[in-house]
Protein backbone atom coordinates (compact mmCIF):
# COMPACT_ATOMS: atom_id res chain seq x y z
CA UNK A 1 0.00 0.00 0.00
CA UNK A 2 1.25 3.70 -0.79
CA UNK A 3 1.03 5.99 1.84
CA UNK A 4 1.54 8.83 -0.12
CA UNK A 5 0.93 9.73 -3.61
CA UNK A 6 3.54 11.84 -4.99
CA UNK A 7 4.30 13.23 -7.96
CA UNK A 8 4.55 16.75 -10.41
CA UNK A 9 1.41 17.20 -9.12
CA UNK A 10 2.81 17.69 -5.44
CA UNK A 11 5.59 20.23 -6.55
CA UNK A 12 5.71 23.60 -5.55
CA UNK A 13 7.94 24.73 -7.95
CA UNK A 14 10.48 25.94 -4.99
CA UNK A 15 13.50 23.79 -4.99
CA UNK A 16 14.32 23.93 -1.73
CA UNK A 17 10.53 23.19 -0.44
CA UNK A 18 10.54 20.38 -2.71
CA UNK A 19 13.63 18.89 -1.32
CA UNK A 20 12.32 18.76 1.98
CA UNK A 21 9.28 17.53 1.21
CA UNK A 22 10.74 14.44 -0.98
CA UNK A 23 13.21 13.76 1.90
CA UNK A 24 9.99 13.62 4.13
CA UNK A 25 8.22 11.73 1.76
CA UNK A 26 10.93 8.80 1.24
CA UNK A 27 10.66 8.51 4.91
CA UNK A 28 7.15 7.88 5.08
CA UNK A 29 7.69 4.80 2.51
CA UNK A 30 10.66 3.74 4.59
CA UNK A 31 8.14 3.44 7.12
CA UNK A 32 4.80 2.37 5.21
CA UNK A 33 7.77 -0.66 4.06
CA UNK A 34 8.77 -1.46 7.55
CA UNK A 35 5.33 -2.18 8.60
CA UNK A 36 4.03 -4.04 5.78
CA UNK A 37 7.06 -6.49 6.49
CA UNK A 38 6.14 -6.37 9.83
CA UNK A 39 9.85 -4.86 11.14
CA UNK A 40 10.20 -4.21 14.71
CA UNK A 41 8.78 -1.54 16.41
CA UNK A 42 12.34 0.09 17.47
CA UNK A 43 13.00 0.35 13.13
CA UNK A 44 9.55 2.12 12.60
CA UNK A 45 9.63 4.55 15.96
CA UNK A 46 13.63 5.39 14.55
CA UNK A 47 11.52 6.19 11.31
CA UNK A 48 9.15 8.35 13.01
CA UNK A 49 12.27 10.44 15.06
CA UNK A 50 13.86 10.71 11.86
CA UNK A 51 10.47 12.02 9.74
CA UNK A 52 10.26 14.25 13.20
CA UNK A 53 13.80 15.52 12.99
CA UNK A 54 13.95 16.21 9.14
CA UNK A 55 10.41 18.24 9.08
CA UNK A 56 11.52 20.53 12.09
CA UNK A 57 14.80 21.11 9.75
CA UNK A 58 11.82 21.78 6.72
CA UNK A 59 9.97 23.80 8.78
CA UNK A 60 12.72 26.47 9.77
CA UNK A 61 13.91 26.63 6.24
CA UNK A 62 10.75 27.72 5.13
CA UNK A 63 10.12 29.90 8.60
CA UNK A 64 13.38 31.92 7.28
CA UNK A 65 11.98 32.01 3.64
CA UNK A 66 9.06 33.82 4.79
CA UNK A 67 10.57 35.77 7.40
CA UNK A 68 13.17 37.30 5.09
CA UNK A 69 10.93 38.05 2.21
CA UNK A 70 8.07 39.39 4.74
CA UNK A 71 5.54 36.85 3.65
CA UNK A 72 2.00 38.03 4.60
CA UNK A 73 0.39 34.92 6.13
CA UNK A 74 3.45 33.60 7.39
CA UNK A 75 1.71 33.38 11.27
CA UNK A 76 -1.28 31.61 9.76
CA UNK A 77 1.62 28.90 7.80
CA UNK A 78 3.74 28.44 11.09
CA UNK A 79 0.64 27.93 12.98
CA UNK A 80 0.03 25.34 10.29
CA UNK A 81 3.51 23.99 10.97
CA UNK A 82 3.00 23.91 14.26
CA UNK A 83 -0.65 21.62 14.23
CA UNK A 84 1.55 19.25 12.25
CA UNK A 85 4.56 18.45 14.47
CA UNK A 86 2.24 17.89 17.67
CA UNK A 87 -0.35 15.72 15.79
CA UNK A 88 2.93 13.79 14.62
CA UNK A 89 4.56 14.00 18.20
CA UNK A 90 1.28 13.19 19.34
CA UNK A 91 0.88 9.74 17.22
CA UNK A 92 4.67 8.82 18.01
CA UNK A 93 4.16 8.99 21.63
CA UNK A 94 1.38 6.46 21.74
CA UNK A 95 3.23 4.63 19.48
CA UNK A 96 6.25 4.48 21.73
CA UNK A 97 3.79 4.01 24.89
CA UNK A 98 2.76 0.60 23.46
CA UNK A 99 -0.74 1.40 21.99
CA UNK A 100 -2.12 0.16 19.62
CA UNK A 101 -0.20 1.32 16.67
CA UNK A 102 -3.79 3.01 14.82
CA UNK A 103 -1.54 3.93 11.56
CA UNK A 104 -4.51 5.05 9.73
CA UNK A 105 -4.42 7.98 12.34
CA UNK A 106 -1.50 8.84 11.00
CA UNK A 107 -2.76 8.37 7.34
CA UNK A 108 -4.98 10.72 8.14
CA UNK A 109 -2.46 13.47 9.62
CA UNK A 110 -0.54 12.77 6.32
CA UNK A 111 -3.41 13.11 3.95
CA UNK A 112 -4.15 16.89 5.29
CA UNK A 113 -0.19 17.28 5.25
CA UNK A 114 -0.30 16.46 1.91
CA UNK A 115 -3.32 18.01 0.41
CA UNK A 116 -3.94 21.33 2.69
CA UNK A 117 -0.17 22.17 4.22
CA UNK A 118 1.47 20.93 0.57
CA UNK A 119 -0.65 21.30 -2.11
CA UNK A 120 -2.34 25.24 -0.84
CA UNK A 121 0.04 26.46 1.64
CA UNK A 122 3.46 25.74 0.74
CA UNK A 123 2.07 26.15 -2.95
CA UNK A 124 1.27 29.95 -2.30
CA UNK A 125 4.09 30.31 -0.55
CA UNK A 126 6.21 29.08 -3.37
CA UNK A 127 4.43 30.88 -5.94
CA UNK A 128 4.80 34.50 -3.54
CA UNK A 129 8.55 33.52 -2.96
CA UNK A 130 8.99 33.11 -7.36
CA UNK A 131 7.75 36.96 -7.77
CA UNK A 132 9.24 38.28 -4.15
CA UNK A 133 12.47 38.26 -6.12
FE1 LIG B 1 4.91 24.80 5.05
FE1 LIG C 1 6.64 22.32 3.35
Amino acid sequence: MKWINWGEKQKTGNADMDHGHEKLVELINQLADGMESKKSKEFCSNVLEQFVEETRKHFTIEERLMDLHRYPKAKEHTAMHERFLKDVLTFKASYDAGATAEFTTLLVILDSWVNRDIMVADKGLAEFLATAG
